[in-house]
């Protein structure tokens, strides 16, 4: 069987996705499975990339890039900003990708998590794992997410978005919408992951530049209540043979406060110690319960296939509350899907391969 596997992307979370790809690199039963490589450039050049986890690995702090240089053959040319879309013949699909049994989109965050490229593959009628078009662009987005889970009963947090428009024309309402949901509250991208853009606001004085540092992501802003409570995510993998997704046992992220506001983008993949990882977390059965069901729920409500992690808020008085889900959750072996599947008996191969499995039939 061969595996494309891409990396590497438009968005923010470029170098998080070429982490992620030398984790699966490393990783891959190679007895069974055959890897192309397919690293997309941030300018969104598709280049068949060196198989090397070595290359694509964060080491001490430096992110990994595909810049193209070490590239083999572009394969595909979606160049953002010259305006113009190569995609080789008419109606051709592209060399590599018409050559593989399946598409690993390996992507974070826009352009490769959001339905974009899944399209894509969809229009190419190539199979890949993970979800679809509707359920990656509805867990890209944190605004739909929101209206699509609370249309379905599950738990979500106070919030209010800023359109670009409201924010230059109505600056005094966004304002109180926001001050009415108390503070702190955190601002976000819409559509973003790693935490880029985030800021969390103490002091309503300082809503324009955290408004400004989010719209730089996405001209659509979130604003969210801070919740108080233990930060806590569940790893889901879809079904096999038409049975219900498995949730993992919930792990924990603590993060160290004195060093780090939040659990942000540099205390997710530069600082390792000032945060830890509790796999499986330390929270009484009954929660346990309660939080791997709403993370089925939460994947189920929006669609997903194949992977997600759902993270969550657990209060003081034990309420469960849904934050966010990611249809591509980091998958480097020290990230938080894998090792909520290792504590649950999941290893990472056999993870790849239950998968790459789903995907093909
Ligand atoms: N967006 C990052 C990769 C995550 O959810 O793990
Ligand atoms: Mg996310």
């Amino acid at each position: 069987t061969r595996v494309a596997l891409l990396f590497g992307g438009r968005s923010g979370e470029h170098a998080i996705s070429a982490a992620t790809a030398a984790g699966v690199l490393r990783a891959i039963d190679r007895d069974k499975y055959d890897v192309v490589p397919v690293g997309i450039t941030r300018d969104g050049r598709w280049v068949v990339a060196a198989d090397d986890p070595e290359r694509w690995q964060i080491v001490d702090g430096r992110l990994p890039e595909v810049t193209g240089d070490d590239a083999g053959e572009v394969v595909l040319s979606l160049t953002a900003g010259e305006r113009t879309l190569r995609v080789l013949e008419p109606g051709a699909v592209p060399t590599v990708l018409g050559e593989v049994d399946v598409v690993f989109p390996l992507l974070h965050g826009p352009f490769g998590e959001d339905g974009t490229v899944q399209g894509l593959l969809e229009l190419a009628d190539v199979r890949y794992v993970g979800a679809g078009v509707l359920a990656s662009a509805v867990g890209m987005d944190k605004h739909f997410m929101k209206l699509v889970l609370e249309g379905q009963g599950i738990p979500v947090g106070p919030y209010t978005v800023i359109a670009a428009r409201d924010w230059a024309t109505r600056r005094e309402e966004c304002v109180a919408a926001v001050a009415s949901l108390g503070l702190p509250v955190f601002v976000k991208p819409a559509r973003a992951g790693s935490s880029l853009g985030i800021t969390r606001v103490d002091d309503l004085d300082d809503l324009p530049a955290a408004v400004a540092e989010a719209q730089r992501h996405d001209p659509k802003v979130i604003v969210e209540q801070g919740i108080e409570g233990r930060e806590i995510e569940c790893a889901v993998l879809g079904g096999r043979d038409g049975g219900p997704a498995r949730a993992s046992l919930p792990g924990e992220i603590v993060v160290d406060h004195s060093a780090h506001g939040f659990y942000d983008f540099e205390a997710k993949y530069l600082d390792e110690s000032h945060v830890e990882l509790r796999c499986p977390a330390d929270l009484p059965d009954r929660v346990v319960a309660q939080v791997r069901s709403l993370a089925v729920r939460t994947f189920d409500a929006v669609g997903a296939e194949g992977l997600s992690r759902v993270d969550v808020f657990v209060t003081p008085d034990e309420r469960v509350i849904v934050n966010e889900i990611n249809t591509m959750p980091g998958f480097t072996p020290f990230s938080m899907y894998p090792r909520m599947w290792a504590a649950s008996g999941v290893s990472y191969p056999a993870l790849l391969d239950d998968l790459i499995q789903q995907a093909l039939t």
